[in-house]
């Protein structure tokens, strides 16, 4: 790697963790070219290390320092995604939030990516709860504007949709549309999508909620940002509410109780 190359490097690193939160490994000075390289050609710089001082340095909403970070953030994500978390919320969860029946719920899917875990809870509540599910409001926000843009319209491959929908969902709850299928309008209508990044407030009018989804994101974060994440987000939970992580992750704070793989409930 050249001499300007490390140091776009070092730069993009201090830029990721300062604005995301995200920690990328020495050793994944790969993603340099691999990630930036597209964005430099379409935005015209010359080479990436140019790219890369023009949008850590220069201020943080700009096109440049929007695309970078939209650029080395790992947006991986599916349909149902860990089958274990949605047996969990069946079988431990719904039956503790409806215990006095269905009521209306709200849900914040933070660091939602492309929109599938959203609506994977869209249409689940629609299967488990129908009595209630046009009261209940699906907050889904990310850092990255592409990923929020993506996730309103709703449109996916059939390489996506066959990562978790199932044939009969498909059916009922997508549509064929150029280039794969669009989430049919009934479901789309349930969640709201907005730019937000977990290090900051959400707007004090957003109020409580019921479940709160931060999952396969703070892995990514130092063990410090994690808790400070997780304190935020449980100041947004009503009391007894739930918040669901990875299934592989483990809460960093102690205001939460561990009730099923990838579950913990507010104490
Ligand atoms: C791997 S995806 C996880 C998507 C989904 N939650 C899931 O589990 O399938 C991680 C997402 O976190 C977002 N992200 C990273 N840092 C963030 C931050 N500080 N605030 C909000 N979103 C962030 C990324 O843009 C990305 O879309």
């Amino acid at each position: 790697m050249s001499k300007s190359s490390a140091n776009a490097w070092k730069l993009a690193q201090d830029f990721m963790r300062r604005q995301a939160g995200v920690v990328l490994e020495d050793d994944q000075d790969y993603l340099l070219n691999a990630r930036l390289q597209p964005v430099a050609s379409e935005l015209g710089f010359p080479d990436v290390p140019a790219l890369v001082v023009r949008a850590c340095q220069g201020s943080a909403g700009s096109p440049e320092a929007k695309a970078v970070l939209d650029a080395l953030t790992t947006h991986e994500t599916y349909f149902f995604r860990e089958q274990a978390f949605w047996k969990g919320f069946k079988q431990e969860i719904v039956p503790a939030l409806f215990k006095q029946g269905p009521r209306p719920l709200r849900i914040w899917s933070a660091a939602c990516s492309t929109g599938q875990e959203a609506y994977s809870f869209a249409i689940l509540l629609s299967e488990i709860a129908p009595t209630v599910v046009n009261d209940c409001e699906i907050l889904a926000t990310d850092i990255s504007q592409p990923v929020i843009h993506k996730a309103r319209e709703g449109r996916y491959s059939a390489f996506e949709v066959n990562r978790g929908v199932s044939g009969s969902r498909l059916v009922r709850h997508f549509r064929q549309c150029t280039g794969g299928f669009r989430v049919r309008t009934q479901v789309r209508r349930r969640v709201s999508w907005t730019e937000h990044n977990l290090f900051e407030s959400l707007p004090t009018n957003a109020g409580q909620f019921d479940l709160i989804l931060c999952r396969n994101v703070l892995i990514y974060f130092t063990r410090e940002d994690r808790q400070r994440v997780e304190e935020r987000l449980i100041s947004h939970l009503s009391p007894g509410g739930f918040i669901g992580i990875g299934c592989a992750e483990r809460s960093a704070g102690s205001k939460l109780t561990s009730v099923c793989p990838g579950w913990y409930r507010k104490s």
